[in-house]
């Protein structure tokens, strides 16, 4: 599959999936305090989608044949985990944790993806700096959202940001281009060299999703088959949003 370009009404209806995404996101941050389980948003993710008449993305996404499909429409992950992480009613938040809540939806045929890294209550200084750094890595990957960049450019500007202040960005999950489906060519790593790569163009849409972790990027999967955490045990933050490249700039259509 090619990448393909969208038109203006196609973005206006990513557009829509996104705000509903947004919404969520919303939703979410306000639940994220200490004592409340990650089950409890996903309850609360399902409900809104309900009410407005949306479709999880996620929910029974099943990427291949011996993986389970995966069964939320939230994913919540706490510390080391990076992405992927399951509500549970058995996971309760504590104070000093960061959770990165990841959601995705269908609306009248398009997709909204957006993440954001929360703290529950007061954090070390060390999980805030690299939760900041990580949303502001994201910033400057926006930023390169113009025509006749390069998609090097855009992974090149959260990895020099992320390293530059010490972090590590995770090399084995990436971002996407979204549309009609969540996945769609090309593939946005959150590393690479500049100047490289296929020359952004007005009606191009990416997924840009920066993973960082304090400590090195090597991860791996928990039993569960879908969790994913750093190797060390060290801490990761995740961000997330959709944009669009236009000849006016990019657009964050994840945030209202
Ligand atoms: N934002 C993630 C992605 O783009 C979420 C996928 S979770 C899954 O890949 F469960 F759907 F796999
Ligand atoms: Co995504």
């Amino acid at each position: 599959m090619l990448v393909q370009l969208k038109s203006e009404k196609d973005i206006e209806k990513l557009r829509h999936a996104n705000l509903i995404v947004s919404d969520v996101l919303d939703i979410c941050q306000d639940m994220a305090k200490p004592g409340v389980t990650t089950w409890d948003m996903e309850v609360a993710a399902r409900k809104y989608l309900d009410k407005v008449g949306a479709k999880s993305a996620f929910l029974n996404y099943a990427p291949s044949y011996d993986l389970d499909p995966y069964p939320a429409v939230l994913c919540t992950s706490r510390n080391e985990r990076v992405v992927h992480g399951i509500p549970s009613e058995d996971e309760v938040l504590e104070e000093g944790d960061i959770l990165s809540v990841d959601f995705g939806a269908f609306y009248k045929g398009f997709c909204g993806d957006s993440a954001r890294t929360y703290e529950i209550g007061k954090v070390s200084d060390a999980a805030h700096t690299l939760s900041e750094v990580t949303k502001k890595s994201l910033e400057k990957a926006i930023e390169q959202m113009i025509p006749g960049n390069r998609l090097g450019d855009v992974s090149n500007a959260v990895q020099t940001w992320v390293e530059s202040q010490g972090f590590s960005v995770i090399r084995d999950f990436v971002g996407h281009g979204i549309g009609r489906s969540m996945h769609e060519p090309p593939q946005v790593p959150n590393y690479g060299p500049k100047g490289r790569g296929m020359i952004l163009k007005p009606g191009l849409v990416l997924a840009i999703e920066p993973m960082v972790t304090e400590g090195s990027w090597q991860v791996e999967v928990l039993d569960d088959g879908w969790t994913v955490v750093t190797r060390d045990r060290k801490l990761a933050a995740h961000f997330e949003h959709s944009v669009a490249v236009t000849e006016k700039g990019p657009i964050v259509l994840s945030r209202r």
